[in-house]
């Protein structure tokens, strides 16, 4: 697994800088000023950075952007960076700046020389959200295997070193979610999965495995029909994060964990089936969620419940025309069995409800090929039966900056899924192929629980570099959800 990159976080030694290997960064304001260590590495490099203020380029340079010089004289370090930012850039705009700069440090030892700038730990959640590859598979070469260290100097460093600590235990939350998403399907079996949640008792969280006779007992016929071509056993995975009073009602989080999804019988066609290692995303942003809040310590109670299946053709595989019983009764004819995700969702999501009785419940994964159609990769679909949560949740993920669009529900809808031989089926057609699918998860949910779904299809793993990731899997989520927790769920 990769590791965040250390960032340290130390008053500014101007007489250091000479000497600092790797990248030398800089901030300079659009109009062209210099903080003490702008002016210090000015004069180390006789001039340099004055003269670059002075060119057509910098004039043309908007905030947020980085201008390299190769190997300055004057500086030990083989390049220095002049990071444009705005004084008054807010911390949307200071966690990009920190991502550029992420981009051009690539594996190299950084010192940056923040002076006295106001969003400095966002600055440096920016960097290390973007200071991410997944390179496990890459055969070693010259290159370092491992990213070269931070150090930020600034005026005001205990200052900044706390108020980035939650946000680090955030990007770090995001980089585990990307490395699960990432992990080809030969790896990322359902025990190894199983595997690594089991890891995170180490940071306190209390995580509890479900093997396969006990989910039979639990009658998860649902989730079960879904895994049973495979090799690899169906999990359910249980992790408890108790940091709220003790009998405070928590929040749920539930996440589809399809460790790779052929379609079963009903199979996909070759052309990009591969991406299909993806279909996990939803149990990878609960895993990665509550590695954050387990880190930074949040005062709230939150379980986080994964259902892992592997979707495989074979001749114990479910058929189209089969009819499954789920564990809270109701009879589904399984009409696609590439609609599999639901029947997943629809046995953990129950579980969640019967057993912690949750204050509230959102669960999510990478459902439909629809919503990708309707939303592209910019937002996820959102689909509640609660405005008041709906509205907290859309909030924090746009001060989060990660995109989020709600779609409607409704009786028509639901109507698509009734089924001939049993109470429902799995699916409902092309039409609003998104929509029917939640409805058919709001099957599951008690009258009395605010629920929110999250279709994570377009967002979780994308085919380009995004501001704050390289290109492959993203970990949206993991900061809105974690500011949720914050906003609405934490104690005083
Ligand atoms: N895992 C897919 C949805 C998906 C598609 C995720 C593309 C990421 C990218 C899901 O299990 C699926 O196959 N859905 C079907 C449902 C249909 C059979 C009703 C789909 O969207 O085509
Ligand atoms: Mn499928
Ligand atoms: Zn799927």
């Amino acid at each position: 697994m990769s590791r965040l990159t250390p960032i340290r976080f130390q008053d500014t030694d101007l007489d250091a800088i000479a000497e600092a290997s790797g990248r030398v960064a800089i901030l300079v304001t659009p109009e062209g000023k210099l903080d003490l260590g702008g002016r210090r590495v000015n004069r180390l490099t006789r001039g340099a950075v004055a003269r670059l203020v002075a060119s057509d380029r910098f004039a043309k340079a908007k905030s947020g952007q980085v201008i390299s010089l190769a190997w300055p004289a004057g500086l030990a370090a083989d390049a220095l960076d002049i990071l444009v930012l705005d004084r008054k850039a807010d911390k949307v705009a200071a966690r990009k700046a920190g991502a550029a700069l992420a981009k051009v440090k690539d594996k190299a030892a950084l010192t940056l020389l923040a002076g006295n700038a106001k969003e400095a730990a966002d600055l440096a959640l920016g960097l290390a959200l973007r200071d991410y590859r997944f390179d496990a598979y890459k055969s070693a070469g010259d290159d370092p295997q491992d990213s070269g260290a931070v150090v930020m100097y600034h005026s005001r460093s205990q200052e900044i070193a706390d108020a980035a600590a939650p946000l680090l235990a955030v990007a770090e939350g995001a980089h585990m979610t990307r490395d699960l998403v990432n992990e080809p399907a030969n790896v990322l079996t359902t025990t190894e999965f199983a595997a690594r949640l089991a890891e995170m008792t180490e940071l306190g969280l209390t995580v509890e495995l479900l093997e396969e006779d006990e989910l039979e007992k639990l009658g998860m016929r649902a989730l079960l029909c879904v895994g049973q071509g495979s090799a690899s056993p169906s999990r359910v995975v249980v992790m408890q994060w108790n940091g709220g009073a003790a009998d405070d009602a928590p929040l749920a989080l539930v996440g589809k964990g399809v460790v790779f999804d052929t379609g079963g019988i009903s199979l996909k066609p070759a052309a990009g089936m591969e991406d299909m290692t993806m279909d996990m995303g939803g149990a990878g942003v609960v895993a990665g969620t509550m590695r954050a809040l387990a880190l930074r310590k949040a005062r709230a109670n939150v379980v986080g419940l994964v259902g892992l299946v592997e979707n495989m053709p074979s001749g114990e595989a479910t058929r189209p025309g089969d009819v499954v019983r789920s564990m809270q009764g109701t009879t589904i004819e399984v009409i696609n069995t590439d609609a599999e995700g639901r029947l997943v969702l629809s046995d953990v999501m129950w579980y969640a409800q019967d057993r912690f009785k949750p204050t509230a419940m959102i669960d999510l994964a990478t459902l439909t090929g629809a919503i990708i159609i309707g939303l592209g990769h910019e937002n996820a679909g959102v689909f509640s039966n609660d405005d008041d949560l709906c509205n907290a949740f859309l909030k924090a993920a746009g001060a989060e900056g990660e995109g989020a669009w709600r779609m409607p529900l409704g009786k028509a809808y639901d109507d698509l899924i009734k089924s001939r031989i049993a109470d429902i089926k799995n699916t409902g057609g092309r039409p609003a192929g998104s929509i029917t699918a939640a409805q058919f998860l709001a099957r599951f949910v008690k009258e009395d629980t605010p629920w929110i779904h999250l279709d994570i299809a377009g967002v979780a793993s994308v085919k380009s570099d995004t501001d704050f990731a390289p290109k492959g899997a993203t970990g949206w989520g993991v900061a809105a959800l974690n500011r949720l927790v914050r906003d609405r769920f934490e104690q005083e």
